[in-house]
């Protein structure tokens, strides 16, 4: 996923991805009833939690409020009012960039991330890529992007920060065409 960081870039001006999406329930998965809706600052440090216990290179909160002020869309999956999942994206013109997608490990395997992604691609009226990048060694992300459809389109050599051992992972870069 996209590095920690950065400065936002513009965003489609005054656009929300998810006009209406009005806490919609889904129950697609399992027997689980789960809630879908957008973003928005009171959710910031939840999310801020959540992006720090995945990601070696975790955005800060300053960073996640710059980026909804920019115009990111925040996608929201909750149980009970607890914090599944989210998903953070970029439109550019007629193109989605995926930012970050992280669920919580209690809430894993349970189509959670699959939910927020089919959501983004069922909102994507007049869009004609979702585009992301991937540490080679996320299996379980790749595995995701790929069962969703996405293709492996090329690599960023060495794109991540050093690891401890000094390693800087390649980045795979991934898109799904969709239809216009
Ligand atoms: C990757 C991640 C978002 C997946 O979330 P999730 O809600 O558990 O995924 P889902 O339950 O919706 O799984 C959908 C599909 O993805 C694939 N998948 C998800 N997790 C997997 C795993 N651990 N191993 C193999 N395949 C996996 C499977 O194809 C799965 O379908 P299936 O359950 O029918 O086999 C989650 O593991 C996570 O938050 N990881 C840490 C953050 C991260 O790496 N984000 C992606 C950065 S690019």
């Amino acid at each position: 996923m996209a590095q920690s960081t950065f400065v936002p870039a513009k965003a489609v001006a005054g656009k929300s991805r998810w006009p209406r999406l009005s806490n919609r329930r889904s129950a697609a998965c399992d027997d689980d009833a789960f809630v879908l809706r957008a973003g928005s600052a009171g959710d910031l440090q939840a999310v801020y939690a959540l992006n720090r216990s995945c990601f070696e290179e975790y955005w800060s909160v300053g960073s996640l409020v710059s980026a909804l002020e920019s115009g990111y869309d925040l996608l929201i999956c909750e149980q009970d009012g607890e914090l599944a999942g989210y998903l953070l994206t970029l439109t550019v013109v007629d193109e989605i960039q995926v930012m970050q997608i992280a669920v919580a490990p209690s809430f894993r395997r349970r189509g959670v991330a699959r939910l927020l992604s089919e959501a983004l691609v069922a909102g994507a009226d007049g869009i004609a890529t979702v585009t992301l990048e991937v540490r080679l060694s996320n299996i379980p992300a790749r595995r995701l992007y790929a069962a969703l459809g996405f293709a492996e389109t090329g690599y960023r050599k060495q794109y991540y920060a050093p690891n401890a051992a000094g390693i800087c992972e390649d980045a795979v870069l991934m898109d799904l065409q969709l239809p216009s």
